[in-house]
């Protein structure tokens, strides 16, 4: 076989290349490892040169990382605007947050376009290249325009919402078209996996989606919630508990979160159950993500408003509801405050997957395991039904599900959670990776080499 090329708009940063950590990175890790690997993306640095810009190389435990930096007018329309102004949005159900615009669609296929050029002159003929996500849905036509002939598989880390919502995006059908290339795509779920083949049958296109779920490093992450746990961070967190029960969230700073909707629960919980006041601790790590995008500055006002008027409404003078930080909290420092947490409360009203809910199984104590509380709507609930599934939209339900979650014995979250971490083990971000690159290898081929000189 030959060499694995990764694709994807943001690359690991050189801190992440020596140490994994989330998501891709570490799904991606093992697949690396296997042979010779490169990792093309964006540097996630701009310039001024308005030409195809040169590529940067640096090597890592045998991966090679390329990258190409953007323009100031690239990141804009690409990656703010088309991006997360538009792809993020609709494919998150949110049709209404879509701020669609011409011109900006059009940097976002000249980006494609460029990143296709830039990888062509890197490409041996015999490499699989894997793309990931919706910054690049245009990627694979943009390669087979330039001649290439091998494998190109997709993996989409977001929702398909169903094709009548999609198509109200402008030049929807010529994404569709365009993702022709691609000889498989991924999709989190077997819902978004019919959500895309009903959208492809209806164009008079061909079905080519599967559900490969993407999972986490269980083993790995443990290890780092047993070893964080006895970190002085932890201990300074455990002396300010003084004994009451810990509710953690932990979330990039997203709308498709359900934030004010998960603060809104926390009110409820609170007016509902007076029992609890005084004796639980709501802690939400929420760091501040693509702040320049409009919506995302107002997801961040309606929070602080939120979280003075629940602590002004509920708080005592040594007693304080919700603890809220929009700084990052360093990986290895979150895993031992999951191990600790009685409770993890993860309600995104949309979600591809949701890694963070995995990974709070991953760390818990098996003599004492805490009780995920999860939203019907992350792609990881239809696997994890052993978890108290809430409507995230429903304050009471949110306020109900708290109210089971610290009254619940030990026996019956034992229970839950021995059958959580069983899957969890077993569809791992190792297997994901495997299991993808397996059904690439087989699925029928796009495109075929032109007979070369015998
Ligand atoms: P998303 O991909 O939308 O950010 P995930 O739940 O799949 O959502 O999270 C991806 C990764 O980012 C996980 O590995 C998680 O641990 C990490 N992460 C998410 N939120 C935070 C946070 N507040 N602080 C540190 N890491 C985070
Ligand atoms: C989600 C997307 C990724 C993206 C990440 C962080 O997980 O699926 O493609 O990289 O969010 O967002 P950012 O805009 O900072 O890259």
């Amino acid at each position: 076989m030959g060499r694995l090329i990764i694709v994807s708009n943001r690359v690991p940063s050189p801190r992440e290349r020596l140490q994994p950590a989330g998501g891709l990175t570490v799904g991606l890790k093992d697949a690396l490892r296997g042979g010779e690997s490169l990792w093309f993306g964006w540097s996630g640095n701009q310039s001024e040169f308005e030409g195809d810009p040169a590529t940067g190389m640096d090597e890592v435990d045998g991966v090679t990382y390329a990258t190409i930096d953007l323009t100031a007018r690239q990141h804009e329309g690409f990656y703010q605007n088309f991006s997360n102004g538009i792809l993020w949005p609709l494919f998150h159900y949110r049709v209404g947050l879509m701020n669609y615009s011409r011109r900006d669609w059009q940097t976002y296929l000249e980006v494609n376009a460029m990143f296709a050029r830039c990888l062509r002159a890197l490409l041996q003929p015999d490499d699989v290249i894997w793309v990931h996500d919706y910054h690049l849905f245009p990627l694979g036509q943009a390669l087979r325009d330039l001649g290439v002939t091998g494998r190109i598989g997709f993996f989409l880390h977001i929702p398909v919402p169903p094709w009548s919502l999609v198509r109200s995006m402008p030049g929807a059908k010529l994404l569709l078209e365009d993702m022709q290339a691609y000889d498989l795509i991924g999709v989190q779920t077997e819902e978004d996996a019919d959500n895309l083949n009903h959208a492809f049958r209806l164009n008079g296109l061909t079905e080519r989606a599967g559900a490969f779920p993407i999972g986490i490093d269980p083993h790995e992450f443990r290890e780092q919630a047993e070893e964080s746990v006895r970190r002085e961070e932890a201990d300074r967190l455990r002396a300010s508990l003084r004994g009451t029960a810990l509710i953690l969230g932990v979330d990039r700073l997203d709308y498709s979160k359900g934030l004010p909707e998960r603060f809104r629960g926390y009110e409820a919980f609170m007016a509902r159950y007076p029992e609890h006041r005084g004796k639980v601790s709501f802690l939400q790590v929420a760091p501040v993500s693509r702040g320049d995008v409009e919506e995302y500055r107002q997801l961040r006002c309606q929070l602080d408003e939120l979280t003075g008027r629940i602590n002004g409404a509920y708080a005592e003078f040594d007693w304080t509801p919700i603890r809220y930080l929009t700084r990052p909290v360093a990986r290895d420092i979150l895993a031992g405050f999951y191990r600790m947490a009685d409770v993890a409360l993860i309600t995104p009203l949309r979600d591809g997957m949701n890694l963070v809910a995995k990974e709070y199984v991953a760390a818990q104590d098996a003599a004492d395991p805490g009780v995920l509380v999860l939203s019907h709507f992350a792609g990881a609930a239809p696997e994890m039904d052993e978890a108290v599934l809430v409507n995230p939209y429903d304050a009471d339900e949110i306020a109900d599900a708290l109210h089971q979650a610290l009254t619940m014995g030990l026996e019956e979250r034992q229970r839950r959670w021995s059958r959580l971490d069983e899957d969890v083990r077993r569809t791992t971000a190792g297997f994901w990776a495997r299991d993808f690159l397996k059904a690439l290898d087989e699925a029928p081929p796009v495109a075929t080499p032109p007979l070369g000189p015998s």
